[in-house]
């Protein structure tokens, strides 16, 4: 029976469990902010819509990471940082050669960038030039190992990077050992704009928790990459695709439709936890899908994808589930010719610029999460001698 001491404080009401933490604010960030019911997405007070018509993914990066647009010189300078860390040691690809060639590129990346950790295993947090050290080699060398495992796993060497090209460029290049139609590199520059960062989603709540015990950086994005890689989350680009081609054709979307609602199935790339309205970057990358379309050729799963969209407004759209940003992301992917599988290691690639700003953010007022529970075991049981079982 615990006896009350008189100096014991008085006990203060738990706040109420929200399954998910729904709506329960855990940290404070000035990275980005989402208005979920006018369908609107601000990086750093910056409209998604402004920085994917008038910047880069690096530039978008920069902002973030440290909180301003940089002047021409601070820019070019972080390029140049950027571009020279590109390389990724031989005893990184040469393990990845060791990866079974049917694994998924999610684990190959995750196990990447945990390996990275090894090179600069000397941890200095409060150190301005390790922090810029990091920033500058992860979001280098993961665009690199996912382009290197996509070689490596096809039973060829990987590519070194082209310092000639830009980052979304030189991505392709070494992806597709081509370099890329101008076209194709800008509206994939713009894809990792638009997947750069979204607030405190499942793998950046992940990357924040990590960064909370002054663990290093490399550690923080693997542990945000194997989040992402769940279907509820960055997966369901790849999954959208095989709902569209399992759906075949414009005259059963709606009896299909109607039967994945009938037995309560989440229909892939709908629904969001904050938007309540069609999410603003699946309205941007379908802009994006067309314009690819009308340079390069139709592509008939779009058609499929609009009907649905179509018909899931009259039978969703009263609860406010609308398409989200994996709804059209995947039909992009799959005309710029990349893989199926790549779809969520290329969503880590540009997340990785939002998982480091809120791993600085972090660090600058850190306190380590640990949040309550509500026990709802057994309590104060007699010991049970195993003859006795
Ligand atoms: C991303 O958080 C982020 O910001 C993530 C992200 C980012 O940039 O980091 O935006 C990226 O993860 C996009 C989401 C990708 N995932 C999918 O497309 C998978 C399908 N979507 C759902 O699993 C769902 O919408 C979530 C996971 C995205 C959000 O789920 P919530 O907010 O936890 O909602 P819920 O599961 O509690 O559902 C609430 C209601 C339920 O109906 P009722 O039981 O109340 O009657 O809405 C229904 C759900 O059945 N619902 C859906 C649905 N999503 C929610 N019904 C059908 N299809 C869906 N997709």
């Amino acid at each position: 029976m615990a006896v009350d001491s008189p100096t014991a404080p008085a006990p203060v009401e738990p706040p109420p469990f929200r399954p998910g933490l729904e709506g329960v604010p855990a940290t404070q960030s000035a990275i980005c902010d989402i208005d979920g019911l006018q369908g609107l997405l601000t990086y750093r007070g910056y409209t998604v819509d402004d920085l994917v018509a008038h910047s880069s993914f690096l530039e978008t990066a920069y902002l973030l990471i440290w909180g301003e647009l940089p002047t021409a010189a601070e820019l070019q300078a972080f390029e140049q940082e950027v571009q020279m860390h590109r390389r990724v040691s031989f005893r990184i690809r040469d393990m990845m050669k060791c990866f079974p060639s049917a694994g998924h590129p999610m684990d190959a990346l995750q196990a990447s960038a945990a390996t990275l950790g090894l090179f600069y295993s000397h941890r200095a947090l409060d150190n301005p030039e390790y922090i810029v050290g990091a920033v500058v080699r992860l979001l280098a060398k993961i665009s690199t190992m996912v382009a290197a495992f996509q070689l490596i796993r096809k039973g060829q060497d990987p590519i070194q990077p082209r310092d000639d090209l830009p980052y979304a460029a030189n991505f392709l290049y070494m992806l597709t050992e081509r370099e890329p139609h101008p076209l194709a590199a800008r509206i994939f520059d713009a894809c990792l704009i638009l997947h750069a960062e979204h607030s405190l989603n499942a793998s950046t709540f992940s990357a924040r928790v990590t960064a909370s015990t002054l663990t290093d950086p490399y550690a923080v994005v693997a542990s945000a990459v194997g989040t992402l890689a769940g279907p509820l989350h960055g997966g369901a680009n790849e999954d959208v695709l095989a709902m569209l081609a399992e759906i075949g054709s414009a005259d059963r979307v709606e009896p299909w439709l109607d039967q994945a609602i009938a037995q309560k199935q989440k229909i892939m790339g709908f629904g969001h936890r904050e938007y309540k309205v069609k999410d603003p970057r699946a309205v941007i990358l379908q802009k994006l899908a067309e314009q690819l379309f009308d340079q390069f050729g139709h592509d008939p799963l779009y058609d499929l994808a609009r009907k649905l969209e179509d018909v899931a407004a009259e039978r969703l759209g009263p609860k406010g589930i609308y398409p989200n940003v994996d709804f059209y992301s995947g039909l992009v992917y799959r005309k710029l010719g990349i893989p199926e599988d790549l779809f969520t290691p290329i969503f880590a690639i540009a997340r990785t610029a939002g998982w480091l700003a809120h791993w600085k953010e972090q660090l600058g007022a850190n306190r380590i999460y640990r949040p309550s529970q509500i026990y709802t075991g057994a309590a104060n049981r007699d010991w049970i001698p195993l003859q006795a079982r």
